[in-house]
């Protein structure tokens, strides 16, 4: 099984477009130290020759054309593209967006949970992507479904929040089971099976016994820390409000990912979804060499993983 990053950032990347925060600044710059990032999404290949893509995020046209596989093999007809199917993991704009981008006839399946097909069905500009041409399936929860080019997914709801756009006013902004989940991906040929939570607002019991001792993770790395895009002046929402647990915190609630998988065994963590914010972006920054030392892997657009 092949697992490639095409964008390792969070909404916006880096840099984002209307930010002035250090990282933003340095990249933009070009001061070495950091690389520019595009936003949420992985593609997963059995064979090599029909992809999933994990999330389809707002720069997929330049990460479909940054990525070899993903271009219409040659002598494969005037339209033709290795992308069999799209799995989301929520409804956030940074993993639904990219979906408008594939509405130029291509055919494929297209998977979430029954709460984020809701949300996509209820927003009628998503019907570019036309019951010809794709097909919507639901993903049951804990169950592990047959999906093309020889890969299995199963899905779990993680703890989390219900998409921006769909917040209300009730406790927990009216989030849902299946707003969020996290996905296993697996080969039905080899068994190799990775797990993918790009956001994930604590690791629960449930969640911690799934993942234990588990070959791969790639987790939510939005922030550093649970206050640091105040800190920065960039909002004044906590990474909690949003949904996210932080890569740092040890004790009570604010427990973060760094300590929650310490006694894991998941034998590769890496992060991905990397808010522009965080200071593990900067090479040799303190930040960067904490997660290392806790044995973590920061991802980067391009990044391939075979398993
Ligand atoms: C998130 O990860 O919290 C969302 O992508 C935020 C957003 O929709 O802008
Ligand atoms: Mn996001
Ligand atoms: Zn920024």
């Amino acid at each position: 099984m092949i697992v490639k990053v095409l964008g390792s950032a969070a909404g916006g990347g880096l840099p984002q477009a209307n930010c002035n925060c250090r990282n933003c600044a340095d990249v933009r710059a070009g001061r070495p130290g950091l690389s520019p990032r595009t936003q949420s999404s992985l593609a997963v290949s059995g064979d090599g020759k029909q992809w999933l893509l994990l999330n389809a995020s707002p720069d997929i046209r330049q990460q479909i054309n940054a990525t070899l596989e993903l271009a219409p093999p040659p002598g494969s007809g005037m339209r033709a593209s290795p992308i069999a199917a799209v799995a989301l993991t929520n409804g956030d704009v940074d993993h639904v967006a990219g979906l408008l981008s594939l509405r130029e006839g291509l055919s494929f399946t297209l998977y979430a949970s029954k709460r984020v097909l809701e949300a996509l069905a209820a927003n009628s500009i998503f019907n570019v992507l036309s019951s010809r041409h794709v097909t919507r399936v639901a993903l049951p929860l804990e169950e592990r479904i047959a999906v093309g080019g020889g890969l299995a997914i199963e899905a779990y709801a993680v703890p989390g929040k219900v998409a921006l756009y769909l917040e209300d006013a009730s406790d927990g902004f009216g989030t849902r089971e299946g707003d969020s989940i996290g996905l296993e991906i697996s080969d039905r040929v080899t068994g190799a099976a990775f797990h993918y939570i790009p956001g994930c607002a604590a690791v629960d019991a449930s969640l911690a016994a799934r993942l234990h001792g588990a070959r791969l993770v790639l987790f939510d790395g939005t922030l550093y820390t649970d206050e640091e895009m105040i800190a920065q002046g960039l909002s004044e929402k906590t990474g909690q409000r949003m949904g996210h647990i932080s890569m740092s915190g040890a004790q009570g609630a604010k427990v973060g990912s760094m300590a929650a998988f310490a006694t894991l065994g998941v034998e590769r963590r890496i992060y991905v979804h990397i808010n522009n914010s965080n200071p593990v972006l900067r090479e040799g920054s303190p930040e960067r060499a904490a997660v290392e030392r806790a044995g973590w892997e920061i991802a980067y657009d391009g990044m391939e993983i075979r398993l």
